[in-house]
C-alpha cells in the first residue's frame, strides 16, 4: 500500500473513532462551527468548536510568504511561537486568494514534541513527532492523521486586509498550557 494510500487510511480511522474535535480553552470564549467538507467518505459534518478569541495583531504579508516555506510568528503571547505557511492548496480556516495559508501552534498535543521543523510539503502535514511519530493534518484544521495524540493542533484564526495577515485567536489550547495567555 502508497503511504499516501496508508495516511489516508488512518486518517478515516482517526476521524471516525475521535469523539471530540477541539478542547477547551482558556481565556475569552465564544463557540463556533466550523464545516469539514470535502473530506472523502465524510461529505460535510459540522462540528462546534471552542474558540478563544485575543487582541488582533498584524503577523506578516501575504506577498512575503512562499508556498511550502513556512515562517514562525508570536501569538497571543511574547512566548508562544507559531508557525505561518502557504500550502498551496485549500485548507480549512485558509485565508487569502487561494485559502491556503494558515497557521498553528507547531508543540504536539500529546507530550510537547517539536514539530516546527517537521512540516511535510507534499502531504501538507505536520510530522512525524521526534517523540512518538503523531502527524496532524494541516488541510483539516490540525486534525490528527496517525499517532499518539488525541487532540488536534492548536489553529490559530487569521484575517486578511489587503496584504496583510492579522491573529485573532486560537482554537484549541497550546499544550502544558491552561490558557494561551
Ligand atoms: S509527543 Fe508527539 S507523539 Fe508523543
Amino acid at each position: 500500500m502508497a503511504n499516501e494510500d496508508k495516511e489516508k487510511g488512518c486518517l478515516t480511522n482517526c476521524l471516525t473513532t475521535r469523539r471530540q474535535f477541539l478542547s477547551i480553552s482558556g481565556g475569552a470564549i465564544a463557540t463556533a462551527t466550523i464545516l469539514l467538507s470535502g473530506i472523502p467518505g465524510f461529505g460535510t459534518k459540522k462540528v462546534e468548536a471552542v474558540v478563544s478569541k485575543y487582541p488582533r495583531q498584524k503577523i506578516g504579508k501575504l506577498s512575503a510568504l512562499k508556498q511550502d516555506a513556512p515562517v514562525s510568528f508570536a501569538y497571543p503571547s511574547k512566548d508562544i511561537n507559531n508557525m505561518l505557511v502557504k500550502l498551496g492548496v485549500p485548507a480549512g480556516g485558509g485565508i487569502g486568494p487561494n485559502m491556503d495559508v494558515v497557521a498553528f501552534n507547531p508543540v504536539c498535543t500529546h507530550m510537547g514534541g517539536p514539530l516546527a521543523k517537521a512540516y511535510n510539503a507534499k502531504h501538507k502535514i505536520l510530522g512525524q513527532c521526534p517523540f512518538h511519530q503523531s502527524t496532524f493534518d494541516l488541510t483539516r484544521h490540525g486534525m490528527i492523521v496517525c499517532g499518539h495524540a488525541t487532540e488536534s493542533l492548536p489553529q490559530i484564526q487569521l484575517e486578511v486586509e489587503g496584504d496583510d495577515i492579522y491573529a485573532t485567536g486560537v482554537i484549541g489550547l497550546v499544550f502544558g498550557r491552561s490558557s494561551n495567555i
